[in-house]
């Protein structure tokens, strides 16, 4: 059989129409938080692709949706070789960042479809709910509870940065599906997905064969001290939570700095009540976001900041306390598909590096009850979470074209 190659025109078209839904005005990017009304027309219109395509839709308790492909000589007891990602961006996102593993997804069925072909496994492509995890922690929501992770009743009460709760806004949306969770288990799980860093731009390389993602921890801190009046409180006579919050904000940084190696942190929300000009915040809460490759390490960082934080308390006398929202450890992936998506960039003439992934993915979720593997593509100027996150035609067209060998050589191809 003839290599297949993916349309990248259908593909290209499919990610404009997407992003124009939540599209941020005067930039490329998309705003579609988690169960938004956005994320509902989104869902909607990647739905409407996934039906026209012949795929079978199923919606499950957490909104996971996944469209299933039996082709003519498919032999649906066979468990699925599934691909997919997220539809749903960070309040200021990119158009790619997610939605290129979903979109790719369908392209390679469409590809195959088209030319009379089918696969001897189903092919699913999934789109997993909150994989973003900024209005409902954790990230990967969907597919954690997909894999069993996190019972389906304990999802629908996690409550969001706006105080709304996950079963509530699944039923607004309408959403909330029958298909049970756990789901069903997957031959085997691939990603597409942009690296939303610099080291493939910076190498001028094609494609990465990611063989793992670091360990990611977030956590919530409150500080609670005292308001009072800007002007007339004496310095030493504050209990700031504002203040306390500064100084919280850049230990992290320092933290991560003095840690070294991979450690990553951030404080990316801070939010001060009352948050006036003249009062002295009462109140404080945070978050930070740690990360590293090495799980000991980012244990170390974890209760650094503890103590940190313990000790501030003491000596501003406010009262802090810390609420985990995320802790996965990393995760490595399956080393024979890491070394097939090596093996197909370079039959395909691409550059290809193993590494490791910075960044959150649903994958991950995948990799604790399937083989699973990613394939990244190069972001420009690394950037990501970002209205300018950018990846070229012609990049997103090799990456769907290993996920497309890869797909063909999991699942098995006969002609129709
Ligand atoms: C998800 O995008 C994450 O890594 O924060
Ligand atoms: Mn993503
Ligand atoms: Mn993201």
């Amino acid at each position: 059989m003839d290599t297949l190659y993916i349309n990248i025109e259908r593909l290209c078209g499919r990610l404009d129409e997407l992003a124009q839904v939540g599209a941020i005005d005067g930039t490329m990017g998309c705003s579609r938080l988690a169960l938004t009304d956005e994320d509902a027309e989104g869902r909607r219109l990647v739905i409407t692709w996934m039906r026209d395509l012949g795929m079978d839709i199923a919606i499950d308790g957490i909104g996971n949706v996944i469209g299933t492909w039996y082709g003519s000589k498919t032999d649906q007891t066979l468990p699925s070789v599934m691909t997919g990602s997220h539809i749903d961006t960070v309040r200021t996102g990119g158009r790619f960042d997610g939605n290129l593993g979903v979109l790719a997804g369908l392209e390679v069925v469409e590809t195959i479809a088209e030319r009379g072909l089918s696969p001897a496994h189903p092919i699913s492509v999934g789109f997993f709910t909150g994989e973003e995890g900024s209005r409902y922690a954790p990230d990967m929501l969907g597919s954690l509870v997909y894999v069993g992770g996190l019972g389906l009743e304990s999802a629908l009460h996690i409550e969001g940065i706006d105080g709304t709760k996950v079963g509530k806004e699944l039923e607004r949306i309408d959403f909330r599906g029958q298909a049970p969770c756990p789901g069903p288990v997957p031959k085997a799980f691939l990603e597409l997905h942009i690296e939303q860093g610099p080291v493939l731009e910076a190498e001028n390389i094609s494609i990465g064969a990611v063989d793992s993602v670091q360990g990611i921890s977030w956590t919530q801190i409150t500080i609670e001290g005292q308001s009072n009046h800007a002007g007339t409180t004496p310095m030493q006579m504050r209990h700031d939570a504002g203040w306390v919050a500064g100084e919280v904000t850049s230990f992290v940084r320092r933290l991560a700095n003095e840690i070294g190696g991979n450690q990553v942190g951030t404080v990316g929300k801070i939010d001060l009540v009352p948050n006036l000009v003249n009062v002295v915040a009462s109140r404080a809460t945070l978050t930070a976001d740690l990360r590293n490759t090495d799980d000991e390490r980012l244990k170390e960082a974890e209760l650094r900041l503890a103590n940190f934080c313990d000790d501030l308390s003491e000596q501003e006398d406010v009262r802090i306390t810390s609420e985990i929202l995320a802790r996965f450890e990393p995760v490595k992936f399956d080393d024979s598909l890491v070394r097939e998506v090596i093996k197909f960039s370079k039959s395909l003439k691409l550059s290809v590096k193993s590494m490791t992934s910075g960044a959150g993915h649903d994958a991950q979720m995948f990799a604790r009850i399937c083989p699973t593997a990613m394939i990244f593509v190069p972001s420009k100027n690394g950037l990501s979470h970002n209205p300018d996150e950018f990846t070229s035609q012609e990049e997103i067209e090799n990456g769907s074209n290993v996920l497309l060998q890869m797909m063909i050589q999991l699942a098995g191809l006969n002609h129709g």
